[in-house]
């Protein structure tokens, strides 16, 4: 059984709470020989600040690098908003995103039967729900140059954003998106708005292209992203995968995730390019909240997302995708028991500690196994 290196970064606030059941659930499949994975730890965000006065060391930075995938935790809070820009705690995420080249951010959107009543849509809507929302995560209108305030001088000033795409950027999400859909329903929504932006057109253009090239098997759809929010909301489960550029996918994903109800159970992948030699990718793993400044330290946080995202990491890192069903299948077990922790719980129902949720979902996965 080949030995996978995890650099576990667990960060600030409730980061270190969840990553706790992530190392709890490793240890676990290590001790049933059910994988085999070797552990690091290593300092993000205000915990590296705190320590070297940057948001990520060198040291760390090289131990990414080495790692076949990084388990991340949460970042920020109040003890940093004082400190500068440059090495303030989001800034270690976003070097770690930009220098490992992760291009292609995986936002699945599941909703669990048991929790279709905490979505804000009703439950015929959104019961059975599973969207993968394939956003573009290093290019766009966020790194696009000019990017610049001016003042013009007449009490008026100017700001300028640029959207820049180059095909080779489109190509290689759109393929991320399609190989996806290959092993999910075999369907692709592409967004843009090729109506008002030069961007859009190209996008069309080019997604179109690699459909036609490389993957003619699998259905392919484009909606102007606005309308296409608009049935995110209306139909949502006429979607299967979408892919979108870095805004409109920060936008539809977060819509998308509200769907399916809490923070608490939203994982996410951060993708680089398959590596021609070795045939791995870069990736890193982390929930879509953040570090919950107002619970952490309580013992209430939910673990669901962090161990979600490690379930990612099996399925797309390592090719356990049987044992990150089983994991799933252990989570919908546990939810649907009744056990909740307090973001997702019953009004006057007591709720679970992180603790007892992550136990809970072993428990169950060792029926599974
Ligand atoms: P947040 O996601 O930390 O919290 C929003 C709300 O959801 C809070 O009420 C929180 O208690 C709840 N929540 C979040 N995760 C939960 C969980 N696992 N279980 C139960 N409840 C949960 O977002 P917020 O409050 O806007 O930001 C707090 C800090 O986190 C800020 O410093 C922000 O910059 C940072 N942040 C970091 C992110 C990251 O590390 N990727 C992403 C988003 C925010
Ligand atoms: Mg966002």
């Amino acid at each position: 059984m080949a030995t996978h290196k995890l650099l576990l970064l667990p960060g600030d606030g409730i980061g270190p709470e969840v990553m706790a059941e992530v190392k709890r659930l490793i240890g676990w499949l290590n001790a049933k020989g059910l994988a085999s994975f070797e552990t690091e730890d290593g300092l993000v965000g205000g915990a590296a600040y705190d320590a070297h006065g940057a948001s990520i060391s060198e040291a760390d930075m090289t131990k990414a690098k080495a790692a076949d995938a990084i388990i991340f935790g949460a970042v920020g809070g109040p003890k940093w908003d004082g400190v500068p820009y440059d090495v303030r705690p989001e800034a270690g995420l976003l070097r770690l995103r930009k220098d490992l080249g992760l291009f292609a951010n995986l936002r699945p959107a599941v909703c669990y039967p048991a929790l279709a009543d905490a979505s804000s849509l009703k439950r015929e809507i959104v019961e059975g729900l599973d969207i993968m929302i394939v956003r573009e995560l290093t290019g766009g209108v966020y790194f696009g140059e000019p990017k610049t305030i001016t003042d013009l001088g007449n009490g008026q000033k100017r700001a300028i954003d640029t959207q820049v795409y180059d095909t080779y950027e489109i190509e290689r999400i759109a393929r991320v998106a399609f190989d996806l859909a290959r092993k999910r329903r075999n369907k692709v929504t592409s967004m843009e708005k090729r109506n008002v932006m030069k961007s859009g057109v190209l996008w069309n253009e080019v997604v179109t292209s690699v459909h036609v090239r490389e993957y003619k098997d699998v259905t392919l759809e484009h909606q102007l992203a606005d309308s296409g929010g608009m049935n995110l909301v209306k139909y949502p489960k006429m979607f299967d995968v979408i892919v979108t550029d870095n805004l409109f996918g920060d936008m539809l994903s977060d819509i998308a995730a509200m769907l399916t109800g809490s923070l608490g159970m939203l994982p996410s992948a951060s993708l680089g390019e398959v590596d021609a030699k070795t045939h791995k990718r870069r990736a890193l793993y982390e929930p879509v909240h953040g570090s919950a400044p107002d619970i952490a330290g309580k013992g209430l946080a939910n673990p669901i997302a962090m161990l979600t995202s490690f379930g990612m990491a099996l399925r797309y890192s390592f090719d356990l995708g049987a044992l990150a069903d089983k994991l799933d299948a252990a989570i919908a077990a546990v939810l649907a028991s009744g056990l909740r922790t307090a973001d997702i719980k019953a009004e006057g129902s007591t709720p679970a500690s992180t603790t007892q949720m992550g136990e809970a979902i072993i428990k169950e996965l060792e029926k599974l196994t």
